[in-house]
């Protein structure tokens, strides 16, 4: 198949663009930015694009060239902080230009759009949790309601034109390659600091709970959205809750870390508590997930470590 990946250059689009690649497809990557890891040269079936998915003309040229049958859209703004100081760049980028992007997929002849939205943000402080797909949206950040937002905006392209879509909503992803220097991504801004054994911050309470997704779980989530009959949107996650203080103490375990945490001011749009319940994956999909808490932190911290003795010893 020919595939369109956007925000291939990032965490979960790095991954996701090789699981395709290792499945013989062709996949033809956009993304503002170049990749965090570059794939080895001519590496075959892989075109890479650099482009900003609001920018339509772009966007259009990059669909006419590759003609994809499926487009995985994650190119995002991914901070909720960032979304709350800059309300503009988070609604431009994940309301604006998503809704454009599946018109022109749409117009391109592409017969599934895979959105990425958000689980772990679209729910705000849910009644019960775990919450699941019939859970009531109330978001609690610019962030989570783009994403609301941005599904909502699809739902009427796809009655509109046609185009099947569907929307993987993650729990809060991990594992390697996510960046450690954002303001998303604990498990990676933690590992990073402990193996330099520099100061870790954690926002009050630190008692605050999230649902952790191993990345690979995420991207055979998408997968299986690409090839599930009709265009469905599920939550993607383990249905347990974490704190931010357990994570810190797993990951010291597991780095030899001694100091203690530094506790930060809490910061706005933080929700108190959530775990997903990813039923209607498993019912539409067939999706659940295989790697366990403790195996993917083992894993992500192993990976880290690996760059840092590399980048020690070069
Ligand atoms: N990481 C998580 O915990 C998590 C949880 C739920 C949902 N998601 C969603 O998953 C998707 C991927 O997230 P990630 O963790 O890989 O983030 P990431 O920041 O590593 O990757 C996002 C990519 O999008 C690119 N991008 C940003 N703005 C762009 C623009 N205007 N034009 C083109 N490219 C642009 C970035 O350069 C980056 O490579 C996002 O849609 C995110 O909202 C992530």
């Amino acid at each position: 198949m020919r595939v369109l990946v956007t925000g291939s250059s990032g965490f979960v689009g790095s991954h996701l663009v090789r699981r395709l690649l290792a499945a013989g497809h062709e996949v033809t990557g956009f993304d503002i930015a170049p990749p965090r890891r570059p794939l080895e040269p001519g590496a075959e079936g892989w075109r890479d694009v650099r482009g900003d998915i609001r920018d339509e003309a772009a966007v259009r040229s990059a669909l006419a060239a590759a003609r994809p049958e499926v487009v995985y859209h994650l190119a995002a703004q991914i901070s909720v902080s960032v979304s709350m100081r800059e309300p503009r760049l988070d609604i431009e980028t994940n309301v604006l230009a998503t809704t454009m992007l599946a018109q022109a997929a749409a117009e391109a002849g592409v017969q599934r759009f895979v959105n990425t939205s958000s689980g772990g943000a679209m729910f705000g402080e849910p009644p019960v949790v775990p919450a699941d797909d019939d859970t009531e949206a109330a978001p609690r950040s610019i962030y989570g309601a783009s994403k609301v937002a941005a599904e909502m905006y699809l739902r009427i392209v796809e009655a509109e034109t046609g185009i099947s879509v569907a929307s993987v909503r993650p729990a809060n992803i991990y594992g390697p390659w996510q960046d450690p220097h954002g303001e998303a991504g604990v498990i990676a801004i933690f590992t990073r600091r402990m193996l330099r054994n520099e100061d870790v911050v954690v926002f009050a309470p630190g008692t605050d709970t999230r649902d952790y997704v191993y990345v690979d779980d995420v991207v055979a989530a998408m997968l299986l959205a690409a090839e599930a009959p009709t265009g469905e949107m599920c939550v993607v996650g383990s249905g347990a809750e974490t704190s931010t203080l357990d994570i810190f103490h797993a990951l010291a375990g597991l780095t030899g870390y001694e100091r203690a945490p530094v506790m930060g001011p809490p910061r706005p749009g933080d929700i108190p508590r959530i775990a997903l319940d990813a039923r209607k994956a498993r019912e539409a999909w067939g999706w659940r997930p295989t790697v366990t808490f403790e195996d993917g932190l083992a894993r992500t911290v192993d990976a880290f470590r690996e760059e840092f003795e590399a980048e020690r010893g070069g």
